[in-house]
């Protein structure tokens, strides 16, 4: 198989909204903490009649509807979650309803778990399945889907949720350059969830960002050097058109962006003018710790990054900023939101991605983009996504509302015996929704 890659995306998040701005008053926090000190304009959560099984239920529905794709063309369906419901069961289980119902139980794959990383291991599942030998000739289908709650404290506005599917098969609009792949993975607390009684992580912040931007350098570094060593010439950001981060909040896609200018700086690569060299000089003795650690440096390279940031980065942060951290589906959105902002002049042009998971593990990887042939077109994924519509129609809840059902939802967690208020009416037609969990733990979800 040839081009192996995304034929086809739809992505769901909750109606339900609160605004940065509303939130940060609430909570006491100083003027343009949340707005302009994360970066983040709304968050979208999940009410008591939804959750990671019914968002990836919507979507998946919705993918296989919009794109006319027949059930029983689905060989592999791999799901990336840290959202943990059932410890055993997996969430693609659950799915298998809409494929059993057309008679297709003949489909490999399960969960993926490692924080905001499963997601990407699901996809990169479903690619090598495509591109190996026990390849049957169906489509792969990777599901990603979390709701990111935090308990009250600084890190409760980078939340969010949301669930992307994408069907993986050859001849994709969105194709892997598959050799070109750089992970770093290693062992660190920086934000892991071993207290099973509560969905809330435990987290080090500081440590978190600071693990974040090491893996970033270090992914970068063999990204580097494998593309070298296969393309005989060194890689720079002159050779990527656009950049998608895993995006906890957006202030981190900026510094993380800076961070990469400065990487090619210490390597003297062709992306860096004069004016830039001449102002990141000052910090080309530092320490690789001392550097993680200089706030100037950082101020510095996020300003000379900022033409550049505009023009590769800038158009991937709209639902990022929009939704909040979708946890395994947030790199999706984010290269969902280049999609939505760009799809007319996307055709041949080469997208660099960077995965993070906490815990911790990372990768860079490159797509290269074809207009591709409808239903499995930029234009046709842009328009089936329907992100401005899907924006538009969602409702601001006071953030009182919004810890109210936080505090429900705490009681709600590893709860059974309920029913739920089965109140549908801020959910878009087609949206699947939780009725029910019994005596038995069993769940039960309806469509509206
Ligand atoms: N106006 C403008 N900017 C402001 C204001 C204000 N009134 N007040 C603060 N800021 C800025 C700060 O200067 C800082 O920006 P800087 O880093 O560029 O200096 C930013 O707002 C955040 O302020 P902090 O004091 O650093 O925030 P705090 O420590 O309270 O919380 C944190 C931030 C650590 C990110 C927290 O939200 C968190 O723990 N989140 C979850 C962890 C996370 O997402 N980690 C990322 C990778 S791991 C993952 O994906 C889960």
């Amino acid at each position: 198989a040839k081009n192996v890659g995304i034929l086809a995306m739809e992505i769901y998040f909750p109606p339900t909204c609160v605004q940065q701005e509303a939130l940060e008053a609430h909570d006491g926090a100083s003027k343009g903490k949340y707005t302009i000190g994360l970066g983040q304009d709304c968050m979208a959560f999940c009410t008591e009649v939804e959750d990671v099984i019914s968002m990836s239920l919507t979507a998946v529905t919705s993918l296989l509807g919009k794109y006319k794709i027949d059930p029983k063309q689905i060989g592999r369906l791999e799901v990336g979650s840290e959202t943990v419901i059932d410890k055993s069961k997996s969430i693609k289980t659950f799915l298998m309803q809409i494929f059993e119902k057309c008679g297709n139980t003949d489909i490999e794959g399960v969960d993926s778990t490692n924080a905001c990383y499963g997601g990407t291991a699901a996809l990169f599942n479903c690619v090598n399945w495509v591109e190996s030998s026990s390849w049957d000739g169906r489509y792969g289908l990777a599901v990603c889907t979390d709701s990111a709650v935090y308990a009250e404290g600084p890190a409760r506005p980078t939340g969010g949720a949301a669930a992307i599917a994408m069907l993986v098969g050859p001849d994709a609009p969105i194709a892997f350059e598959s050799k070109f792949r750089g992970s770093h993975m290693s062992h660190a607390y920086d934000f892991y969830k071993p207290n099973l009684a509560s969905e809330y992580p435990v987290v080090d912040g500081k440590l978190s960002q600071t693990c974040y931007l090491m893996a970033l350098d270090t992914c970068y570094k063999y990204f580097c050097h494998k593309y070298e060593k296969l393309e005989g010439k060194q890689f720079s950001l002159s050779d990527a058109d656009y950049v998608v981060f895993h995006s906890p909040y957006n202030k981190l896609v900026q510094k993380s962006f800076a961070r990469l200018l400065f990487n090619d700086f210490l390597r003297n690569a062709s992306s860096v003018d004069d004016i830039v060299k001449e102002k990141l000089g000052p910090f080309s003795t530092l320490s690789g710790d001392e550097s993680y650690q200089s706030r100037d440096l950082e101020k510095v390279s996020q300003q000379v990054s900022k033409p550049l940031y505009e023009a590769k980065v800038q158009p991937t942060t709209l639902i990022p900023k929009q939704v909040g951290n979708m946890y395994t589906a947030s790199l999706y959105a984010a290269f969902a939101s280049l999609i939505h902002n760009k799809h007319t002049e996307l055709a041949g042009k080469r997208v660099i991605l960077f995965s993070y998971g906490s815990g911790l593990t990372a990768t860079m990887f490159s797509l290269r983009l074809h207009e591709g042939q409808h239903p499995f077109s930029l234009s046709n994924i842009a328009t089936v996504m329907n992100i401005a519509g899907k924006l538009k129609s969602r409702h601001e809840f006071p953030p009182e509302k919004f810890v109210e059902t936080m505090k429900l939802m705490e009681h709600r967690y590893g709860a059974k015996d309920f029913v739920t208020s089965k109140d549908c009416s801020l959910l878009s037609s087609g949206t699947y929704y939780l009725t029910e969990v019994d005596s038995m733990y069993r769940r039960f979800y309806a469509k509206k």
